[in-house]
């Protein structure tokens, strides 16, 4: 089956490219994975350079042009479903999805700390300071609670002594190694 993928970023991009790298037109057992269309909020974004190398053009639809959240959404919604993606992932698209988009779209999210701790925009920060000996990541289900839908996957790790560079760069080094996975993974069980 080809399976269609919808993935929206705001920044890095790290992950965009690390699922365009391993995933994009691979076949895993029955499946084949195509990113069919890559989404941003903001036009300055280095994911969208990362998305070119793939000869992918990024679609920008900038937040700060809507008057409200749910009309971002609504326009989110409807260049989801025209590319007719079977799934939706965000990697570090940093905005809050309000029902309108949460109510129409199947997505997973991923996040840098071990839900349900540590949600929002400063997880690895707030790990990383906490006194917590271990720390991780989480792929969940999107819902209508900010970081708050169904675990679908976990990584953790012992902190150690690592200092802050090194805890980001492990983190973001499960994050490339698990997601990819997950995804896989959602279409085997289905
Ligand atoms: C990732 O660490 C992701 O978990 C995080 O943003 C980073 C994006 O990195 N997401 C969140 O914090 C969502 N609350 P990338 O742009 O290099 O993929």
């Amino acid at each position: 089956m080809l399976i269609k993928l919808a993935v929206l970023f705001s920044g890095n991009g790290g992950n965009l490219e690390n699922i365009l790298e391993k995933l994009h037109q691979k076949t895993f057992g029955e499946n084949t994975f195509e990113v069919v269309l890559c989404v941003c909020n903001k036009k300055e974004a280095y994911g969208i350079q990362r998305a070119l190398k793939y000869g992918l053009n990024t679609k920008v639809i900038e937040h700060e042009k809507f008057t409200s959240r749910e009309e971002f959404d609504a326009e989110l919604v409807k260049t989801i479903k025209e590319s007719q993606a079977d799934l939706t992932v965000l990697v570090g698209f940093m905005r809050i999805l309000s029902p309108v988009f949460t109510q129409e779209i199947k997505a997973i999210n991923l996040h840098p700390s071990l839900l349900p701790l540590f949600k929002g925009a400063h997880a690895i920060q707030e790990s990383y300071e906490s006194d917590m000996k271990v720390a991780g990541i989480s792929i969940h289900w999107v819902n209508e609670e900010l970081d708050g839908g169904k675990i679908i996957a976990q990584k953790a790790f012992e902190k150690g002594k690592l200092n802050f560079e090194d805890f980001e760069a492990k983190i973001h080094a499960l994050e490339h190694e698990l997601l990819p996975e997950a995804i896989v993974q959602i279409f085997e069980n289905n």
